[in-house]
């Protein structure tokens, strides 16, 4: 077992890189790994000069292969509903960040790893790895989200055949249904989120918040709710510093420069 830390976060420009570091456990997630990783969402959320995050594991086998097995085969029954509870709001932090996030699933992501994968804005799965919900082949449900955030995105009925079945998918096959937005080549997941990170501040990044919020924050209104709650957005950014840059970039036919005002 390594004395390194679970979870390390590195910055990059206005990006912030959040790294399971657990590669000999296949970055499980047990307890001290999930209590850093809600402190580290914290500091990011906290922090305006962050407009992008990704997330990834370490090592080449595993992004990330859900809770952490060992620990929960000694964990006393009464123990387990608070680990339940921590992993699932450890998701719930991850999806609600204000900034955009990338999952960079450089192998493997099972159980808790897709759920986490499913609380990124966007995902990307090398192209030699596996994904899935596969929690009931041990004899358990997925309880960090997955039974809602997956029916979301692929519909309730596919849920139910990931879900059921505990199928893992191979990334073709989770690309083809819409589970991922892009496969890296192997061993290059962290290369395209790179490519991705770079597409995403070309624009403004207040813009990208506030985008992400009317898109959450209208899941679960009514259409006209929705539209509202739009609008109530659209309204934070037109007092922007950002917004004025790039009419100014296009009148000038030049590339804005934004400063995240
Ligand atoms: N929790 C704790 N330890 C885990 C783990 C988990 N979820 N997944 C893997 N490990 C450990 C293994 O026990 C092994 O430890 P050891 O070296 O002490 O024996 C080490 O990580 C390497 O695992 P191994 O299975 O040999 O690696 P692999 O690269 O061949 O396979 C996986 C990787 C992820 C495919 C495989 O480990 C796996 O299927 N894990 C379980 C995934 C799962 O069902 N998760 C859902 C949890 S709800």
């Amino acid at each position: 077992m390594s004395d390194a830390s679970p979870v390390t976060l590195e910055r990059d420009g206005h990006a912030a890189w959040l790294t399971l570091n657990r590669p000999e456990a296949r970055n499980a997630l047990s307890l001290p790994t999930l209590n850093l990783l809600r402190d580290l969402l914290a500091e990011i959320r906290a922090d305006d000069s962050i407009w992008a995050v990704v997330l990834t594991g370490a090592g080449d086998k595993a992004f990330c292969a859900g809770a952490d097995l060992k620990e929960r085969r000694v964990m006393p029954e009464d123990m387990v509903p608070q680990f339940v509870r921590q992993i699932r709001a450890t998701m719930d932090d991850i999806a609600s960040l204000p900034q955009p996030t990338i999952a960079a699933m450089n192998g493997h992501a099972f159980g808790g790893g897709c759920e986490m994968a499913l609380a990124c804005d966007l995902r990307i799965l090398d192209e030699g790895a596996m994904i899935g919900l596969t929690e009931t082949s041990l004899a358990i449900i997925p309880g960090a989200g997955g039974c809602v955030r997956l029916p979301y995105l692929v519909g309730a009925a596919k849920a139910k055949e990931l879900i059921l079945l505990a199928r893992r998918l191979g990334a073709a096959e989770a690309q083809s249904i819409g589970l991922v937005h892009e496969v890296a080549p192997a061993g290059r997941a962290r290369e395209q989120a790179s490519a991705m990170l770079a597409a995403l501040q070309k624009n403004g990044p207040l813009a990208l918040r506030a985008a992400k919020d009317a898109i959450d924050g209208g899941l679960d209104r009514t259409v006209e709710q929705a539209l509202e709650y739009e609008a109530a957005c659209y309204q934070r950014i037109i007092p922007t510093e950002d917004r004025l840059e790039a009419l100014a970039a296009f009148a000038e036919k030049r590339a804005p420069d934004f400063a995240g005002r």
